[in-house]
């Protein structure tokens, strides 16, 4: 395992391990997983270093915090357990008490990276950010993150929180590089962390789905999965495919390794199977050579998906009668 120095979180495995997965009806994995598979994802990845593990409040309504804390054990206080705060009316007061709803299915005292889910937007930074920095005066979190922000509002969280908001949890991948341009040379420039999710795009890079065999669940809505995105991402696929075959590795775990070569940025794949975890660890192994590099940054900065909406239109056109 690799990993990235992060002020207030010490060592990050640069491959982490995202829980959204658990206990979540959205993804429809089922009963068994909840309260099977799941432990024993989170007792391989602790086997294989992984070290950093995101939750939030939100995912299957703290079921996956529960699941998690309890699948961690006595290590829970040990690694860097991310949650999130969903920030309806995220006042000073609330958020407290949210974050103690947290800690309490986590079986945490102190939550090390505690997130902002997504920004507000009618309620600015400078409101929430002052609860933050007394929540971390007070030892009750490690450090404060956000998620889905802009730069520009991540300064401005900075800015009201007084010190550093250490990371910034962004949709970042092979069909979604735009962290690129602006996210990661902060971060490498300020050295903080950018966790990259959806790093696998919800598994369209692992390549085995297609127009005949899409997934169900939460991914029937992403647009990633619509016909015409298909198509589209074929560029992308082809040239994992080809350096998966060098490497001797899978698309997926060069779709990670990717990611993992860039400064500051670290992943956190969910996984459906232990065999999943252990191939998704294994990424952080996996060394591109400049020029693969290079390639897979120009085929995802070619990639131009049709829009959620166009996506929506072509799938109820596919499901009318055909006249005959
Ligand atoms: N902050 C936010 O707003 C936000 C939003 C989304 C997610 N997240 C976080 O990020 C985490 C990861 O994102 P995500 O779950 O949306 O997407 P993801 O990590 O890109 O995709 C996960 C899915 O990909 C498939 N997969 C995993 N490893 C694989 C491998 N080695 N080979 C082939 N397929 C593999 C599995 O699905 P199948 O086996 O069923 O295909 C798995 O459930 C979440 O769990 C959550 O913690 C945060």
């Amino acid at each position: 395992m690799r990993f990235l120095d992060v002020d207030g979180l010490g060592a990050v495995s640069r491959v982490g391990l995202g829980t959204w997965q658990f206990g979540s009806r959205e993804w429809g994995y089922g009963d068994a997983y909840a309260s099977g598979e799941a432990r024993a994802i989170v007792r391989r990845a602790r086997e294989l270093g992984i070290t950093l593990f995101d939750t939030a409040e939100v995912y299957g309504f703290g079921r996956s915090e529960r699941i998690l804390g309890e699948a961690l054990g006595e290590e829970r206080s040990a690694v860097v357990v991310a949650s999130k705060v969903f920030p309806v009316a995220p006042f000073p007061p609330v958020v407290r008490n949210r974050l103690a709803g947290s800690a309490r299915r986590l079986g945490l005292d102190r939550v090390p990276l505690y997130q902002v889910h997504q920004p507000n937007p009618v309620v600015p930074d400078s409101v929430t950010m002052p609860g933050m920095r007394q929540l971390l005066d007070e030892g009750r979190i490690g450090a404060v993150g956000v998620s889905n922000y802009s730069l520009a509002r991540w300064q401005a969280a900075d800015a009201a929180l007084g010190r550093p908001v250490v990371s910034n949890q962004v949709h970042f991948s092979l069909a979604a590089p735009s962290a690129l341009e602006d996210l990661v040379p902060f971060a490498e420039r300020e050295g903080r962390m950018v966790m990259a999710y959806s790093p696998l795009a919800q598994g369209l890079l692992g390549g085995r789905y297609g127009v005949a065999n899409r997934p169900g669940g939460v991914r029937a809505a992403n647009p990633l999965f619509g016909t015409e995105n298909l198509r589209r991402i074929e560029p992308v696929l082809g040239v994992l495919r080809e350096v998966a075959a060098a490497h001797d590795v899978t698309p997926a775990q060069v779709a990670l390794a990717w990611l993992v070569s860039l400064p500051r940025v670290v992943v956190i794949p969910g996984a459906s199977s232990v065999a999943q975890v252990e191939a998704n660890a294994a990424a952080a192994e996996v060394d591109l050579r400049p020029d693969e590099q290079a390639a897979l940054t120009a085929a995802a900065r070619a990639f131009r998906p049709v829009s959620a909406v166009r996506t929506l239109v072509d799938r109820v056109r596919e499901r009318l009668p055909v006249r005959q």
